[in-house]
C-alpha cells in the first residue's frame, strides 16, 4: 500500500516557554534545554520533510522564538522549499527580530492570545506584562510585511470576551483568526473543572462567530470547531492517525500528534537517527492507528469512520484508559455520558499552571 506523504511538519523546537496557560498542550514531563535537537539536525529533518512531500512546516514550541537560531532554521527551511509558519507567544519578539525572521524567509507568523483583557489574559496565561509585549509585537509583524493570525484560546473564563477578541483580531491587521476551544489532555485535563464552558457560553460564542463571519466576509477568516464535549461527534484528530501531519518534539521523538506522549506502550521513533520517510512508511507508532482496520466497537464499519477516523486517540486513553476505545465525544460510545458528568461537575475558578518538572497538583 502506497502511503500519501504528511502535508504538513510540526516541528516543536523547545519545551520551553515564558507563559504557563493551564490548557497546555506539551507533555506534563518536559523536556529539558540539553535535550534539545541542535540547529544541524533540525536543517537535516527539514530537507528531510521536503524530500519526503511535506510543504508546510510549523515551528512550535513551548516557545519557539526562544531558540537562538530560529533565523537560521527558517533560512534552512525556505532554501528547503518549505512554507514557514512560525507559531508564537509573541512575548519575546521586538521590531529587529521580527525584521531578521523576515529576512530570513518567514511566511507567516501565528500569535496566540489568552484574553482580549489585558490582566485577564496575563493571569491566564501566568506571565504579567505578557499581553502588552504581544501587541507590540503584533504591530512589527504588520510593519514587516507578514501575514498574520490572531490564535484565541476560548474556554470558560474568557468566553464572555470573545466580541472584544474578533474587535483585536480587526486592529491588528490580522487577516485569519482561529478561535480555538481547549482540548482536554495534559495541563488542560488536570485544569478541566476551571476551563470547561457551559452550553449557554457555548450557544453564544456560537452566534458570535457566525454573525462577525457575516459581517466581516473578505475581511478576517474565522475558524471555528464546536468543542469536543458539547459535540455528538468526534473531530478527526489530526486529520486522522498519521494521514497529513508529522510532530517532532523537542527531543527528536516523532509523533503522530502533539499528545500522543500520553499514551502508554509506545516505542516512539526518533528523527536524530531514523529518516522521516522511514519513520512515517515504516514505523510501528505511525501505523498502529492509521487508516480503520484497527477499529473495533461502534467505529468499525461505522459510516463516519473514514470521515473523523474515530476521533482522538489521546482522548480515548485520558477518559477512558485505553487508546483503541471509540473517543467518548461520539454519542455512539459507551463512554460518552463520561463528558456530561464533567459538564455537570465544572465550577472550579483557580488553575493548576504548567511548571517544568512538576505533576498537576504536585
Ligand atoms: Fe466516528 Fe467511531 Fe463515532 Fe462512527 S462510531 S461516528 S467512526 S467515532
Ligand atoms: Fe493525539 Fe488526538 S491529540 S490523537
Amino acid at each position: 500500500m502506497t502511503i500519501p506523504p504528511p502535508l504538513g511538519l510540526l516541528a516543536e523546537l523547545t519545551h520551553r516557554c515564558p507563559l504557563r496557560c493551564p490548557y497546555c498542550s506539551n507533555p506534563l514531563e518536559l523536556a529539558r534545554l540539553a535535550a534539545e535537537l541542535d540547529t544541524a539536525t533540525w536543517l537535516r529533518i527539514f530537507r528531510e520533510a521536503a524530500e519526503l512531500g511535506v510543504l508546510q512546516l510549523h515551528l512550535s514550541g513551548g516557545e519557539p522564538a526562544l531558540r537562538r537560531d530560529l533565523p537560521e532554521l527558517i533560512r534552512g527551511a525556505a532554501a528547503a522549499g518549505l512554507y514557514t509558519n512560525l507559531i508564537t507567544s509573541a512575548v519575546t519578539l521586538d521590531a529587529a527580530r521580527v525584521t531578521a525572521l523576515a529576512e530570513a524567509g518567514l511566511d507567516h507568523v501565528q500569535i496566540s492570545f489568552q484574553d482580549a483583557d489585558p490582566s485577564s489574559a496575563d493571569r491566564i496565561g501566568g506571565y504579567a506584562g505578557g499581553h502588552a509585549k504581544k501587541l507590540i509585537a503584533a504591530a512589527a509583524i504588520r510593519v514587516a510585511g507578514l501575514p498574520l493570525t490572531l490564535n484565541a484560546v476560548v474556554h470558560r473564563q474568557n468566553l464572555e470576551r470573545l466580541p472584544e477578541m474578533i474587535e483585536l483580531a480587526l486592529a491588528l491587521g490580522a487577516r485569519r483568526m482561529e478561535v480555538a476551544h481547549v482540548q482536554y489532555y495534559g495541563w488542560a485535563l488536570a485544569n478541566r473543572d476551571a476551563l470547561l464552558p457551559t452550553r449557554a457560553q457555548l450557544d453564544a460564542a456560537t452566534a458570535t462567530v457566525d454573525a462577525a463571519r457575516a459581517r466581516l466576509k473578505g475581511q478576517l477568516t474565522i475558524d471555528y470547531v464546536v468543542p469536543d464535549y458539547h459535540a455528538a461527534r468526534p473531530k478527526a484528530c489530526m486529520g486522522g492517525w498519521a494521514r497529513s501531519v508529522m510532530v517532532i518534539a523537542p527531543s527528536g521523538r516523532a509523533l503522530p500528534c502533539h499528545a500522543a506522549e500520553s499514551l502508554p506502550g509506545f516505542d516512539f521513533p526518533n528523527a536524530r537517527i531514523q529518516s522521516l520517510q522511514d519513520i512515517w512508511t515504516n514505523s510501528e507508532a505511525f501505523n498502529r492507528y492509521r487508516g480503520t482496520a484497527w477499529m473495533t466497537g461502534p467505529c468499525a464499519g461505522c459510516p463516519n469512520a473514514e470521515i473523523d477516523f474515530g476521533g482522538c486517540r489521546c482522548q480515548a486513553f485520558a477518559l477512558t484508559g485505553n487508546a483503541s476505545n471509540t473517543d467518548p465525544a461520539c454519542a455512539l460510545s459507551p463512554h460518552h455520558a463520561l463528558l456530561a458528568d464533567a459538564l455537570e461537575t465544572a465550577t472550579q475558578p483557580h488553575f493548576t499552571y504548567r511548571e517544568p518538572g512538576r505533576a498537576p497538583g504536585g
